[in-house]
């Protein structure tokens, strides 16, 4: 299994490389991934592939930190350690507990399915103005002016963002989380410069809301107290960045992903347009499908053994939820796309005590856009390659080309 070097960013440039994977499953579950020239700290690192071992280690947080162990100063879920002052132990996700645990309590009832379902009327309206627009124009880019914007809108309403404000975010979040021009580990200037952007605007809207609180996610962070204290400035700074980028780039991915595979099987795409009851399957099966969160990392805090093989407290663990969904033990013939897939126990959400706290608002964004995609497109076809993103740490797609047809009444439905 050498020769499979997953930090060398080229090897993402056509979607997940499943066959690798698909190795990996089968010949080494438990895979030390030696260093290599792209390898950030000069570390390996244990690859996880199988969906029963990355279950467990998900749901062991004692052993596998979200946060660091061993000797490491660092730490956090890339597989490049960040350091402890403004990122491991400090983001919620790269938190553990019990501090991630209060911190979590605290916001999950801003994104709960009951809170969501307030929202979703005005999110449906958003989802159509939005395939409106993009059906006028007729040929368009389907991951900028359809898949992305519902999710930065709605992303903006939770948070309390005005909505003016929100292409100068996602031009912020695109850079921050690209990988075009550098490798893993590196940071250019102009990553440098859209992290610091982001991180000043989330200050200043924090200001803003400490002094006139609203009814919104950056509110509750500025002025709520865990035993008597409010959230450091850096936990609610790192807060805002986390669910600005967490919010946009994800859902979108899987938006994409999900409708390049719907044009690549039309029949689907007519059975969605007969029987609007398969919807919620075929989100699910997008989900799965599009992994748009290939993997997070852990931290060994204890010497113990998987498998067979030794590892070390300090050691990195990478659980690579998009080999997890495609393994046979699990799901049947799974690189097949089925909308009727049942049960569809996917982990693109993750599993454990990180489990996706988006991930009811997730599910809500996909299913109004393709509702939306359903009510007023015929067909989608693709007017040229799509581009996908450059990064083992997103599945996703920078540019695609479509031209959409406007549905006429009582039509059948192509693609
Ligand atoms: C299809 C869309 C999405 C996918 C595939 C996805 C995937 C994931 C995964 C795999 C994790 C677990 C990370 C880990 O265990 O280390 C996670 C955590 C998280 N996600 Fe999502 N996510 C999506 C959408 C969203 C949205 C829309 C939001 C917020 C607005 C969001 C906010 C978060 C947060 C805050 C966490 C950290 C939770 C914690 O550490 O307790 N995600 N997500």
């Amino acid at each position: 299994m050498d020769d499979i070097d997953l930090t060398a960013l080229d090897l993402f440039t056509a979607g997940f490389p499943h066959a690798h994977f698909d190795r990996l499953r089968e010949n080494a579950p438990v895979h030390w991934h030696s260093p290599t020239a792209h390898t950030p700290d000069g570390d390996g690192f244990w690859v996880l592939s199988r969906y029963a071992d990355i279950v467990t280690a998900a749901g062991d947080s004692g052993t596998y930190s979200s946060q660091g162990g061993g000797n490491r100063s660092g730490g956090g879920t890339l597989i490049e350690d960040l350091p402890a002052d403004w990122a491991a132990g400090v983001l919620l996700n790269m938190m553990d507990d019990p501090r991630h645990a209060r911190v979590r309590r605290l916001l999950a009832p801003s994104v709960a399915p009951r809170t969501l379902r307030l929202i979703e009327d005005e999110l449906r309206e958003r989802a159509d103005a939005i395939v409106a627009a993009a059906v006028a124009k007729g040929e368009c880019d389907f991951l900028i002016d359809l898949a992305a914007e519902l999710p930065l809108q709605a992303v903006a309403q939770l948070l309390g963002v005005p909505q003016e404000d929100r292409h100068r975010l996602f031009g912020w979040a695109n850079v921050a989380l690209d990988y075009q021009d550098r490798e893993l580990g590196e940071i250019t200037e102009r990553t440098r410069q859209a992290v610091a952007e982001t991180r000043a605007y989330g200050t200043r809207l924090l200001a803003a809301k400490k002094r006139d609180p609203a009814d919104d996610l950056m509110s509750l962070a500025a002025t709520a107290t865990i035993d008597g204290a409010p959230l450091s400035d850096m936990e609610q700074a790192m807060l805002f960045s986390l669910l600005i980028a967490a919010g946009s780039e994800t859902t979108r991915n899987s938006v994409a992903l999900g409708m390049a595979a719907l044009i690549e099987r039309p029949e689907l795409w007519r059975a969605l347009w007969r029987d609007r009851t398969l919807l919620d399957g075929a989100v699910e099966e997008i989900l799965r499908w599009a992994s748009s969160t290939p993997y997070n990392r852990r931290t060994a805090t204890r010497d113990h053994e998987l498998h067979g093989q030794r590892i070390r407290a300090g050691d990195k663990i990478t659980l690579w939820w998009a080999s997890a969904n495609r393994d046979a033990a699990v799901f049947a013939d799974p690189h097949r796309f089925d909308i009727t897939r049942k049960p569809n126990p996917h982990l693109a959400f993750g599993r454990g005590g990180h489990f996706c706290l988006g991930a009811a608002l997730a599910r809500m964004e996909m299913r109004v856009v393709f509702t939306a995609l359903l009510d007023q497109v015929d067909g989608v076809e693709l007017t040229g390659p799509i581009e996908y993103t450059r990064s083992n740490k997103h599945t996703g797609v920078r540019h695609m080309p479509v031209r959409l047809t406007a549905k006429s009444v009582g039509g059948q439905g192509g693609s």
